[in-house]
Formats: C-alpha cells, sequence, structure tokens
C-alpha cells in the first residue's frame, strides 16, 4: 500500500427511507488480514449488494483495491441502512483509508451513487431525498451521478456536483476537477405527451362531471360500456386539475425519484401525475411496499394527481379494502419489523366499471347477455366503504359513429382549468383545514352549506323522493356547494342541487353501483 500510514477514513452517505433521507457515516478500516470486504452497521440488502460492485468499479477506474482486510462500518448503528447509492460512498471511504484521496470536501460533501463494474455512476433513485437531508444537515454539498444532478439542484443551499464516473468523483474530491454545479432546468427536457379535453367529442354531462370533480376535488365512478370513452375522460382530468404549487411539484418529484421513476436528466414534475394500473395489481404494487426495499405504490405515484381504476370490480378484495386509508388520510403507513415507512398518497380516484359482466347492461344497441343475479354480484364487488367515497356517479353511454362524428370537437382543457381554479380560491377563502369541499367533513359541509331557502325544500323533498341516506345528504351537499363555487354563487341555489344530485347514482345501499 503506498500511504501505509493512513488506515481509517470516513465519508457522508445518505440512508433513505421512504422519501426521507439521514446522513450516515460510512467508516473503513484498512487492516491486516486476508483480502476481504466486511460490512458492518446494519446494511440494507441493496447496501449488501455494494460490497460485490466496489472492488471491481475501483479497479477498473485505475485505482487500487487494497489487497488486505477491509472493514466498512456504517453509522449510526442502530439504523437500518437503506437506499441504493451506497456503492460511490464505499469506494471513497476505501480509497481514502488507504490515501488515494484526501482532502477536507470529504468531510463536507454527501456522496451518492450506484456504480456500475466500469465504475461509471449509474441513474440512481432518490437521490432528491438525498440532497434535502444533505442541506438539513448543514453539509456543504452531494456529490451525486451525472444524470440526477439536475434533480438534486431542485435543493436550495447546497452545492451540487454531478460526476460521471467514480475516477471524476474522486478528483473533484482532490480538488483537480470541477463541474459546473448543477442549475435545476426551469423547462422539462421531455415533455409528457399532451392530451387535451378539446378531443372528446360529445359526452356532455359526463365532461361536466369531470369539471366539477376537478374544481372540488371529488373522487368519480363512470359506468359505461366497453369503447364509452371512460379511459378517454380519466386521462384528461389531470389537465384540468389547478396548476400545481412548487411545493406540490416538489413532492411529486421526490416520490417518483424515490421510485426510480423521473428518468436521467428529469427535474421538477410540471404535470400532475395519471396512473392506471392494471386490475391484477398486488396489495403492494397499489398501496406500497416490497419484501427488500419499501417503495411506494400507486396510490403515492399518484398523489397530487389522478389514480384511475379501470374495471374497478375486478381488483382483488384485500387490495381496495386497502385503499380506505389513502382515501381517509391522504398517506399510506406500512408497517414492518424494522419500523413504518409513510407515503404521501393524496389523489382524485377515478374508478371505471361496465354496468354488468358483459358490459352492455342499458345500452341503447346492444342487449346484455347477463343473468339478473350475475349482475348483482358483479356489483356488489365494490364495497360500501369504496363507493361512500365516491361523490359523483354517472353512466357513460357509448356513442354511435354517426354520433361522435355528429358533434362538435369540445372545449379545451385550458378554459375548464380557468374555471375550477376560480371555483378552489373561493373554497380556498372559505375553508381552514380541508383544502377543497371534497375533504370536508358532513358536519363541515351542513355548516358551510349556505342553501337557500328554495333549496332547502329542494333537498328536504330529495330525502323522501329517493330514500336519501345520511351520507348520501352530505355527499349532494359537498358536490352542490361545488357546482355553487362553479357559479361563482355564495348560495347554494336549487339548480345547483339538482344537479348534484343527478351525480348521485340511484343508491346508496352498499354494493350496488349506483348509477341510475
Ligand atoms: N366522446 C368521444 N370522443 C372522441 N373519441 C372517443 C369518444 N369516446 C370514445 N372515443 C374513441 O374510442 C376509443 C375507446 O375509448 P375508451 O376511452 O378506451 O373507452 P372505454 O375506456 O370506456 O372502454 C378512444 O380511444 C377514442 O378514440
Ligand atoms: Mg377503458
Amino acid at each position: 500500500m503506498a500511504a501505509s500510514d493512513v488506515v481509517y477514513a470516513r465519508a457522508h452517505a445518505v440512508a433513505v427511507v421512504g422519501v426521507r433521507g439521514q446522513v450516515v457515516g460510512v467508516e473503513a478500516h484498512v487492516g491486516r488480514g486476508l483480502p476481504a470486504l466486511l460490512l458492518t452497521g446494519l446494511p440494507g440488502v441493496a447496501v449488501q449488494d455494494a460490497r460485490e460492485r466496489v472492488r471491481p468499479a475501483v479497479e477498473n477506474s485505475g485505482l487500487e483495491w487494497p489487497l488486505r482486510r477491509v472493514t466498512v462500518n456504517l453509522t449510526p448503528a442502530d439504523l437500518r441502512k437503506e437506499g441504493p447509492g451506497f456503492d460511490l460512498p464505499i469506494a471513497v471511504a476505501v480509497l481514502a483509508a488507504t490515501g488515494q484521496v484526501k482532502g477536507e470536501r470529504l468531510s463536507r460533501y454527501a456522496l451518492s451513487g450506484e456504480l456500475s463494474l466500469r465504475g461509471s455512476l449509474l441513474p440512481t433513485p432518490g437521490i432528491l431525498a438525498v440532497a434535502a437531508a444533505s442541506a438539513r444537515d448543514g453539509l456543504a454539498g452531494v456529490v451525486v451521478p451525472e444524470a440526477n444532478a439536475a434533480e438534486a439542484g431542485l435543493v436550495e443551499g447546497i452545492d451540487v456536483m454531478g460526476a460521471p464516473s467514480l475516477a471524476r468523483a474522486l478528483d473533484f474530491l482532490r480538488g483537480t476537477w470541477s463541474p459546473s454545479p448543477a442549475v435545476a432546468p426551469a423547462e422539462p427536457s421531455s415533455p409528457a405527451p399532451v392530451v387535451d379535453f378539446a378531443e372528446v367529442r360529445g359526452q356532455g354531462q359526463a365532461r361536466r362531471a369531470l369539471e366539477v370533480a376537478a374544481a372540488g376535488g371529488h373522487n368519480v365512478l363512470l359506468v359505461g360500456p366497453p369503447g364509452a370513452g371512460k379511459t378517454m375522460l380519466a386521462r384528461r382530468l389531470p389537465t384540468i386539475l389547478p396548476a400545481m404549487t412548487r411545493e406540490e411539484a416538489l413532492e411529486v418529484t421526490l416520490l417518483h425519484s424515490v421510485a426510480g421513476l423521473l428518468g436521467p436528466g428529469r427535474a421538477l414534475a410540471t404535470s400532475r401525475p395519471f396512473r392506471a394500473p392494471h386490475h391484477s395489481i398486488s396489495a403492494a404494487g397499489l398501496l406500497g411496499g416490497g419484501s427488500t426495499v419499501i417503495r411506494p405504490g400507486e396510490v403515492s405515484l399518484a398523489s397530487q394527481g389522478v389514480l384511475f381504476m379501470d374495471e374497478v370490480n375486478e381488483f382483488r378484495r384485500d387490495v381496495l379494502e386497502g385503499l380506505r386509508q389513502p382515501l381517509e388520510d391522504g398517506r399510506v403507513v406500512i408497517v414492518r419489523a424494522a419500523g413504518a415507512v409513510e407515503f404521501p398518497a393524496r389523489f382524485t380516484l377515478v374508478a371505471a366499471a361496465n354496468p354488468c359482466p358483459c358490459g352492455f347492461d342499458g345500452d341503447a344497441r346492444r342487449r346484455c347477455g347477463c343473468l339478473p343475479h350475475r349482475v348483482e354480484l358483479y356489483r356488489q364487488r365494490l364495497s360500501g366503504p369504496l363507493l361512500d367515497r365516491m361523490d359523483i356517479r354517472l353512466r357513460v353511454p357509448r356513442l354511435s359513429r354517426a354520433e361522435l362524428m355528429g358533434s362538435e370537437p369540445g372545449e379545451g382543457s385550458f378554459p375548464i382549468r380557468d374555471r375550477v381554479e376560480a371555483a378552489r380560491e373561493r373554497q380556498r377563502a372559505r375553508l381552514h383545514g380541508p383544502r377543497c369541499n371534497a375533504e370536508m367533513s358532513g358536519a363541515e359541509a351542513r355548516r358551510v352549506a349556505m342553501l337557500s331557502t328554495e333549496a332547502e325544500r329542494v333537498l328536504g323533498r330529495a330525502v323522501e323522493r329517493y330514500g336519501l341516506t345520511g351520507r348520501g345528504f352530505d355527499r349532494a351537499l359537498k358536490v352542490a356547494r361545488t357546482i355553487a363555487d362553479l357559479d361563482g354563487s355564495d348560495r347554494i341555489e336549487p339548480a345547483h342541487l339538482l344537479e348534484a344530485l343527478a351525480f348521485r347514482g340511484e343508491s346508496d345501499a352498499p354494493g350496488e353501483t349506483g348509477v341510475a
């Protein structure tokens, strides 16, 4: 060994659990004994993997791996170290312990990144969480893979050094090379494919329902035969939701970063997410989890955007049951022996269902071939508690070719979004706590409803005529409140209430799709 007096060194790494990073120490000691690499200090599975990669990465970078007994210890000892970024700090700590790198930068920068066997730094999930933790801990900066530099650059107050390889990262730590500090790009490098409401022809009621849903944050159930345009409509809901605040955009970016879905060079998310998991998805896939590393599920990847559950009756029962917590709390908590991990999960749910197993119940041009009790069983698969969270329910008819061709292309997403923003502004001014009408409790809804005298009479009659339950009553009130907000009205007038009642479905009894 070149500098045989150096046997110990320390580097900073960041463990990422859920969406939260924590700065940890990586100590390396090079001692007597047969060549080996020992890793202690509660390394998680992904960190264990680093053991196999760092030596080839070091050797293929023109550096020297010590042919001695190397011990790497992660501190503090009681914290389980998860996260894919430990290759770089482990390699650097070992190189520092053998005198191949020194310098004060080692004590001021956190290091994170996965190494290839050739020694290049690969795009690594969770770098935004790494940068945020480093800033919180008062470090001067982070050294991360070049592909993740823009993402890390979203964190203010620290230097972000994007390096293409272990060799370059080392040069930076030695002070012999300096990349230009990363600046977060203002525009996304590859804008998402754009969809727009202008592409939807006809379907006036469904368009209106989605506008109301966006304005009040309401969940929606769409029932209709295949080809009715349910997917097409749901896909366009994110385009009429209010523009994201910076805080919301950071949350989306963070969640997609830890899930490894950000894509190289991408920084701040600019459009609201749309996630459409297949009905065969597992509970861990939808809600979050995993056997080794705990990853956010689809409910979290949809946070601040739209979760679309097509053929909602076909999802597994336990999966649907698991939706209750995120729908109620806007977050999921995953409990493990090692502790609980929490992810944000505040999304608008759009569920779609066929009216019956064959899909054509109620269709104008095609007969439904299902036996009545099969239809009943099919509808019962949607449980009461879940159905209860769908403020807006409607039938989407299948348009004939002639009807499609005959109807004008609709209004585009931008003017709709302007109305949605104005309605949200009215809600913000009125509500303290809930951010939108859908988040109000029943008691709150009754308190802020402001029904006109005439609207009260209409509501009273609706309770009798439709046998409206207490929950159905509260839902109608919330939706009517949103419709009045879209109308710029302080009071709920009869017309607002009648429109809301049209979105109530036919029944509030559990297990029915509740659509007239
Ligand atoms: N209202 C509509 N305006 C324009 N195209 C439509 C409309 N409804 C359906 N389509 C066309 O039919 C296709 C199938 O619609 P889709 O949304 O997949 O139906 P569903 O999800 O209800 O089965 C769409 O991709 C679109 O091309
Ligand atoms: Mg579809």
